[in-house]
């Protein structure tokens, strides 16, 4: 039987966030996540409230680690990081 582990990808919505392009940073990762479609591990990505570090948004937390000055272009590195974290 093979195991499944669930890890988390969570971008802050806040405002500062938002402004900042957190919509187009969650839709990077959602799109990334659907071309890799990895059964390996099962990756739960949403939305997480303000984290009280909005000047360094945009905020992105993966399985609680806190990720700064997040961009696109981060998405395919920072899921390699949520893959290979325990
Ligand atoms: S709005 Fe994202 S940290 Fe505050």
């Amino acid at each position: 039987m093979e195991k499944k582990t669930t890890k988390t990808i969570q971008i802050c919505m806040g405002s500062a966030c938002h402004l900042k392009g957190a919509p187009l940073i969650a839709q990077a990762f959602q799109a990334e996540l659907d071309k890799r479609n990895d059964n390996t591990a099962i990756i739960e990505l949403g939305g997480a409230f303000c984290q009280s570090r909005c000047i360094e948004g945009v905020i992105v937390r993966i399985n609680n680690e806190i990720y700064t000055h997040v961009t696109a272009a981060d998405v395919p590195a920072l899921v390699d990081i949520c893959l290979r974290e325990e």
